[in-house]
Order: C-alpha cells, then structure tokens, then sequence
C-alpha cells in the first residue's frame, strides 16, 4: 500500500507481515520461546493509565530533548538492530537518512549490514550516532572496533549486556539460514547443526565471560561515554553508576533474549521505586513495546531521557528512508498530541503524577 495510506506504527507492522519476505519476518519478529517478555512489553505499557490536567495552555509543545548531551528533535531514537537489509537494500543507510532529515539519533548495531564508516557517512555532517556493542572474545577485535567508532564521531557506546548467548527464538530457528550470505554483507551465512537461525548464529562470537570490570576497558578503549544496553533490574541500575556508566538502557532485546524475564516498563517502575537516585546520577534509556506516542508519554513520566524503539523502524524499512521519515512523524506527532492532552507543553513537565501505575504496581 502507498505510504501515505499508513497512519501508526501498528500499521507498519501488518504490512510487514505481508510484505516482507519469510525469512526477514521471522527474523525481525521473533522472540524467545514463548513470547511472554516480548507480549508482555507492550502489554504493560498499556496497563498504566493516564491522569490528564485540564484547562492549561497547550496551544504550542516543545518534543526537543537532549541525549547524553547531544541534540534531538524527539526524546525518542532508532534501537539497535541487526541486519536491516533484509527489509531492503538501503538498509541502515535509510535509517541513517531518515534519522538525519528528522533530527533523531540512530543507535547503530554490532551485527549492521552495513559498514560503519557507509552508515555514519549516509547522515548529514554532525549528525549524532551510537554504537551498539557486543564485545568479542576476541578483544582485539572489539577494540578496533571501538576506535573506529571514536575516529568516526560515535557519540557514545551502547553495550549489550543481555544477551551473552542468544535466546530460543524458534519463528527464527525454524526456517534455514542458508540464503543469508546473499542478503547480507556481514559474516553470518549457513545454520546451525542444531537447526539455530541466525540469531544464534549471530551470537557465537560474543563474550561470555564479559564482567562489570571490562566496563572500564571500553571506556578507556573508545574514550566514549558508555551506555549499558540490557539492564533488567534496580539492583543493576545501582551497580551501573558504580562502574561510571553515564546510561542505561533498561531492556530485554525486545523480548528475544530470556522469556519471562521482566517487561521493560517494570524495570523502569522498580528503579524508579527503590533507587530513584539513579535517575539523577545517569541517563536512563528504556525500550520494547513502544508504538505510540502516549507510551513513549509514559517512560517519559517515569523519568526515562529518551525511549528506543525497535521493529517499528526495521518495518518502516520496506519504504526506504520515506518510511523511516513517515513514521518519525507519526510518532512525533502522536507524542505531541498526547501531551497537548495531558496538559503540558515541554516533556520536562512529564512527572509520575500523570500517571496511575496501581494496575502494575504490584506484579
Ligand atoms: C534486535 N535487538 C538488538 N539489540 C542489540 O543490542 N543488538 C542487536 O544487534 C540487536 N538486533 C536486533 C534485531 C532485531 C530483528 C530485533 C527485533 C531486535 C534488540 C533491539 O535493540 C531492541 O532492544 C528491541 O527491538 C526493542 O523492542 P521493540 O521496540 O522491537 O519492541
């Protein structure tokens, strides 16, 4: 269907459904065994309800937000995914396209289709990335990576801390990876004798034996701020202002590492309740599930500085950078609406207040 005819990220994902091939529908949708984290994201984002202000003036609203001090048009950006190919040919190269015509900051994936150096230079001069890391067991590696990514003007290090090894994401496992080579210009072709799709295979060059003390290797490596991507509890939350993280980023990989681990907007209501200091001592990023604007509303008001969002943009993928504009605008939009509707005109005003968690406040 035309672009025009699309009106909400939702609609991107049922187009994708029929439009993309199996084999990238699998890939992109899929999540661990049972889908319990990954239904449940979304889910219990839906369950906090809102508590609007009335009578206030709303008539013009400010979405602007600063990210680990660089700016963006939005307090949202482009999460890490793998492969973006696969939904078309210009893959990260669009989402670096349409992040740059809307002034959005693209998080960019160990596993991209495309090198680096292609993706960041796509983007307009001065144009904000991040780099999402898995570190190697080979650190050699990684550090060249890492410089790289400091020579190249990467704002900052998002390491991926969930996902040592890859979940059971059996829409992936069940359909043959052989054909991958071709899609893509990464090193990740054939399967697995245990039937593993690509996730698995994607997977087997990370470090299993990553600890909190290399946190300050990648630091020192890169000279970026580092971001760690995967926190699932207040306990981490903690420890990461312990190691000087100037971030986290509270996430379950969208639902595809371990099922039944807790839905992100859980995380980010157990951080805010028992150590909300951290939320002053360093960025805090939540992504999974979020496709509207009164989600993002909701991190929002329980503190997060921006939200990732993830399949929505590798689906907008199938119309190139319009797609990747389109729907930053739909989501703009909507954010703008609902905090026109919630009465407040900055999204520093977002406070707890506007929200009624009770439903979740017990799980
Ligand atoms: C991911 N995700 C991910 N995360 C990461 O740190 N490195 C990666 O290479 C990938 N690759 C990847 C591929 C695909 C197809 C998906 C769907 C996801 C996880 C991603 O960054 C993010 O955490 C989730 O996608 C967020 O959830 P939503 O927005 O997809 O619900």
């Amino acid at each position: 269907p035309p672009l025009f005819t699309l009106i909400s990220a939702p609609d991107f994902t049922a187009v994708a459904e029929q439009a993309l091939t199996p084999k990238a529908w699998a890939f992109y949708s899929s999540a661990a065994t049972d889908l319990i984290t990954h239904r449940l994201n979304k889910a219990l984002v839906r369950r906090i309800m809102m508590r609007p202000r009335i009578l206030r003036n709303v008539k013009s609203v400010s979405i602007k937000r600063k990210v680990l001090g660089h700016d963006s048009s939005a307090p949202f950006f482009i999460s890490p995914a793998a492969m973006a190919r696969l939904a078309h040919k210009d893959g990260e190269l669009a989402l670096a396209r349409g992040a740059s015509k809307e002034g959005i900051i693209q998080c960019i994936s160990s596993n991209a289709s495309y090198p680096l150096g292609s993706i960041v230079g796509a983007g307009h001069k001065g144009q904000s990335f991040f780099l999402q890391l898995y570190v190697n067991s080979e650190r050699e590696k990684t550090a060249e990576l890492l410089r790289k990514a400091r020579d190249l003007g990467i704002k900052a290090i998002f390491v991926t801390v969930d996902a040592p090894v890859a979940g059971k994401r059996e829409a992936d496992e069940r359909l043959a990876a052989e054909n991958v080579a071709s899609a893509v210009s990464g090193a990740v072709a054939g399967n697995d004798k245990k039937g593993g799709g690509m996730g698995r295979l994607m997977a087997q060059y990370v470090d299993k034996e990553l600890v909190w003390e290399d946190i300050s290797w990648i630091k020192q490596v890169s000279g970026l701020p580092v971001v760690l991507k995967g926190v699932q509890s207040a306990a981490d939350a903690q420890l990461a202002v312990k190691y000087g993280c100037k971030g986290i980023m509270v996430s379950n990989h969208g639902g595809r590492t371990l099922d039944g681990a807790q839905p992100s907007i859980l995380v980010l209501l157990e951080i805010h309740q028992i150590c909300p200091e951290v939320l002053d001592k360093l960025e805090v990023f939540v992504d999974g599930g979020f496709e509207r604007g009164s989600d993002i509303l909701k991190a929002l008001a329980l503190g997060a500085t921006a939200v990732g969002v993830g399949r929505p943009y590798l689906y907008s993928l199938m119309y190139s950078t319009d797609g990747v504009e389109h729907l930053t605008q739909i989501l703009k939009d909507e954010l703008e609406t609902a905090m026109k509707l919630c009465g407040i005109t900055s999204i520093d005003e977002a406070h707890p207040g506007l929200l009624n968690t009770r439903d979740i406040d017990h799980l």
